[in-house]
């Protein structure tokens, strides 16, 4: 019996070795023996996807694992994924359960593996991702407890893996059970799961090699002296990231299937001065059987970030990691110094800081290694104080700071390539900690003191949801508040109270003088801006550096205490294509915010009422598709979804290399807590021509109303109009109702498009714009595209302009570049995108 299973799994295996032969692996990688990728709740066997095959839960694979179940009346199912987003292996399928149940790998044991749990949190058939909430065990250990993956994402992510280093000890099997919260059956709570893989690693990769009395990992604090990690530990991998620019994808790691995020927007403070990476001409040499070469990619250590040499003021570059308190962690550094100017040990030292306590006073990267282009690695363990009844969601922060004068070194200069962070299990066998906090505040570091720089607020986020939920629809009967999330700001509030600036760090705070100094005292000659908030004046800071000031009204409703709120929230919203803040000021009389200052105005002005001239159709999709992300931003950034409420022409902004940003976002609230259909019940705001239809006849606020004013300025960018035009008669004085009649009627293109485009933009990309547009614009909420379906369809639109561009190219190459073209939207297609959702809305 056993052998013939061992068979089968050879079969399994020389099936991936066929297919490593296909996609060779990059030369210094690791051959894992088990490299198992499951599809869950899919009944096709066999999906290609970086560069191994993922099976169906179907019977077929018996061999390679079991799934078991206990006799209920509610067995598990495979779904399919209700969602039209472009979703891929694993996350096209799911097997969802009202009931526990089991993966059970018999194969698999006496080893170190990489568990990877992957979860897409969407509607299955009536199930709703708020109901999700289970438990996941691996024999006697805990990984998840009250897990609700949709809590989980962040920023643009749709999806999260969960990943596990775990010992199978020799007469253990590996048995992943999934346990539904059983809390109340008026609301039955169910799980899931997407994608299982479970991939070998080298029996040292993170685990102490016991033989080796030189290794152990460095204590942050004291309550260790040389921690060593046991194999009785189960590590959960909360970060790993390639310090620098470029995220690394599974397929790309050194054959373990890791993946390596990027640094910035999520965990770098603030996007600093330098992020470094080498020339790439020369090979990294590992010094054997101290580093293996499979530790980390290459191109982790190529690329890195610094400060800059000549800096004369003294800084942190911090990166800030949110983690549960009372457990302990494991820190690793990645190190590879590549600067041609640093040669010599003493050549560039500087100091390290991990949770506030300084782990390295000289840290000198050719000092550890020997040479430039040698990768080492510096291991740490730090405890999160508190106490395992009462978990939170605080900071665990990496600064790396310059070496203090008079410290001797030839370059005052920092640098770091790669950083992982493991949670270390606890006494009781469990990982599970908390779902991330909806919203984290940051109190001032100052007040605090060593440990965690973060105080979040008492209410667990479950409990938040719950409570949204519950005021929501008690608003509803009743409609006597005016927002609910005032009510759950007030009770953050109460929470903050005191804290009256937040950390400069965050956002700079200017006084009233320097603003004065900055607009020559509010001068007219300076206003740049009259929003509903009040005047935006142009402004200098520091002597030079351009801001737009935006004065709010006084008068203006806002409290003293929401306008921090406001600053708070906008603070931490960073994105390319969103308008940054860069301070406020808030005195007695005065609530000001400063955002960085946008050369080339408004896109209204580049459409329609300025003598500029126009822009090319491509520009015009790059910019649309800039701010389309921009606000996709603001729709999925997780920790509270923003509703913008006051999407236009002349809020989106461009800057001086014609990059698209949205900016005032400043009306935005909190919006609603649950992806669901719950919305915002509130006074009706924003700008005439743009509303969503629902929200002014039912002042019911959701993302979606976003998607519609969105749809209004993609047809003012095509048409060159305005959205409302009073003194045209009835039938063409809305550029909405003018477009939907002409294009049902089929006018010629020619009479709809601004002229300067007319012979620009080709059939094909007009029709498809169109759609796009028309969809978004569509009555009823439900029916439009989300914010992230809407970036798909203009980068297809761009995608058709840029091959007809190339199709226009020279003669001789014509027919390759077209041919190139059509594959290329013949593969999008292929994949289900947006070419074919489109016509679902319609
Ligand atoms: C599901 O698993 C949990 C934890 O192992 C157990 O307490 C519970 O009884 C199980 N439920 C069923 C229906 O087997
Ligand atoms: C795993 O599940 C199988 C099947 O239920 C069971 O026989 C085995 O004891 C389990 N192993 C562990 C370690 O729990
Ligand atoms: C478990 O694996 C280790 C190393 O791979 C080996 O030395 C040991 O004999 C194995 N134990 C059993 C019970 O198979
Ligand atoms: C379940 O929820 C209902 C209301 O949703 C509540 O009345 C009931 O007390 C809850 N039951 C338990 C066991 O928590
Ligand atoms: C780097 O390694 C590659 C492959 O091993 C080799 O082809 C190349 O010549 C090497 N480059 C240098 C500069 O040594
Ligand atoms: C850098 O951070 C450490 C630890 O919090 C602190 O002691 C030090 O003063 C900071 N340095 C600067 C320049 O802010």
């Amino acid at each position: 019996m056993a052998n013939s299973i061992n068979k089968n799994i050879y079969t399994k295996i020389s099936i991936l070795s066929l297919f490593l032969l296909l996609f060779p692996l990059v030369a210094n990688s690791y051959n894992p023996d088990y490299n198992l990728a499951i599809n869950c709740g899919s009944l096709t066997d066999n999906t290609a996807l970086d560069k191994r095959i993922w099976v169906g839960d179907n019977i077929n694979n018996k061999n390679l694992f079991t799934f078991i179940e206990p006799k209920t009346t509610n067995p598990s199912f495979n779904v399919q994924a209700n969602s039209l987003s472009n979703i891929q292996v694993p996350y096209t399928h799911a097997r969802v359960s009202l009931s526990n149940f089991t993966y059970s790998f018999s194969s698999i044991t006496n080893s170190t593996v990489f568990l990877r749990l992957h979860f897409y949190p969407t509607s299955y058939q009536n199930f709703e991702p708020s109901s999700a909430i289970f438990s996941v065990k691996v024999n006697d250990l805990t990984l998840l407890k009250n897990f609700n993956p949709l809590l989980w994402l962040y920023f643009d992510d749709e999806k999260i893996t969960k990943e596990y280093c775990i010992q199978i000890k020799p007469n253990e099997k590996l048995n992943i059970t999934f346990i539904p919260n059983s809390i109340n059956q008026s609301n039955p709570c169910y799980a899931f799961i997407n994608g299982i893989e479970v991939v070998s690693m080298p029996s040292f990769l993170y685990y102490t090699n016991l033989n080796d009395p030189n290794y152990y990992l460095k204590p942050v604090d004291s309550e260790y002296t040389e921690y060593r990690i046991h194999k009785d530990k189960a590590l959960e991998m909360v970060y790993r990231v390639n310090v620098g620019q470029n995220q690394v994808p599974p397929s790309d790691d050194t054959g373990m299937f890791r993946n390596w995020g990027n640094d910035f927007p999520l965990y770098l403070e603030k996007e600093y001065p330098s992020s470094v990476s080498s020339d790439f001409t020369h090979n990294l040499t590992y010094k054997n059987n101290v580093i293996p070469n499979y530790i980390a990619p290459e191109v982790v250590y190529l690329t890195a970030r610094s400060y800059g040499m000549y800096e004369t003021k003294d800084y942190n570059v911090t990166w800030n990691f949110e983690v549960d308190s009372a457990f302990t962690y494991m820190v690793r550094l990645h190190f590879c110094e590549f600067d041609w100017h640093i040669n010599y040990k003493g050549d560039r030292v500087f100091q390290i800081f991990i949770d506030n306590t300084l782990v390295e006073e000289k840290a000198d990267v050719i000092g550890w290694s020997g040479a430039r282009m040698v990768p080492v690695h510096k291991d740490y363990v730090v405890s999160m104080e508190g106490l395992i009844s009462q978990i939170e969601r605080v900071y665990l922060s990496i600064k790396l700071q310059r070496l203090p004068q008079p410290m001797p070194t030839v370059y005052r200069d920092v640098i770091l390539n790669g950083i992982e962070i493991f949670k270390i299990s606890d006494k009781y066998n469990n990982l599970a900690g908390l779902n991330p906090n909806k919203h984290i505040i940051l109190s001032s570091q100052k007040q605090k003191s060593k440990k965690s720089t973060v105080v979040i607020v008492g209410v667990s986020s479950l409990l938040l949801t719950f409570l949204a939920v519950g005021i929501i629809v008690l608003v509803r009967r009743t409609k006597r508040f005016e927002s609910p999330i005032k009510m759950i700001e007030s009770l953050w509030k109460t929470k903050n109270e005191g804290s009256s600036t937040l950390p400069s760090y965050l956002c700079r705070y200017f006084t009233i003088a320097e603003i004065r100094a900055a607009t020559k005292n509010f001068d007219d000659e300076n206003i740049i801006g009259v929003g509903g908030f009040g005047n935006v004046y142009k402004g200098f800071i520091d002597g030079s550096t351009p801001v737009a000031i935006k004065r709010l009204r006084s008068g203006s409703q806002q409290g003293a205490n929401e306008f921090m709120n406001e600053i708070e929230l906008l603070s931490q919203l960073r994105h390319i294509h969103l308008v940054s803040l860069v301070g406020y000021c808030n005195d007695k009389t005065e609530m000001i915010l400063v955002y960085e200052f946008m050369q080339h105005g408004t896109l209204c002005e580049y459409l329609y009422g300025s003598n500029n001239q126009p822009l090319p159709w491509k520009q015009r999709l790059e910019i649309l598709l800039g701010a389309a992300r921009g606000l996709n931003y603001l729709h999925t950034e997780v920790k509270n979804k923003i509703i913008h409420r006051d999407v236009k022409s002349t809020n989106i902004l461009l800057d001086e290399k014609w990059i698209a940003k949205v900016s005032d976002f400043g009306l935005s609230k909190v919006g609603p807590t649950g992806i669901s259909t719950t919305h915002v019940s509130t006074i009706v705001k924003g700008s005439l021509g743009y509303l969503d239809p629902e929200y002014y006849m039912f002042q019911r606020l959701t993302l979606k109303s976003d998607v519609y004013s969105f749809g209004v300025v993609l047809l003012e960018v095509l048409c060159a109009r305005p959205p409302l035009v009073r003194d045209l008669d009835k039938n063409t004085a809305s550029l909405v109702c003018w477009f939907k009649r002409c294009y049902e009627e089929g006018v010629a293109i020619e009479q709809m498009v601004d002229p300067f485009l007319r012979d620009s933009i080709t059939g094909e990309c007009f029709e498809y714009f169109c759609k796009l547009a028309l969809s978004c614009l569509h009555d009823d909420g439900i029916q439009r595209p989300s914010m992230s379906q809407v970036v798909g369809g203009l980068e297809f639109a761009l995608q058709l302009v840029v091959s007809e561009e190339d199709c226009n190219v020279g003669t001789t190459q014509k027919e390759m570049t077209c041919i190139k073209g059509l594959r290329f939207s013949q593969s999008m297609s292929d994949e289900g995108s947006d070419p074919i959702q489109l016509e679902y809305y319609n």
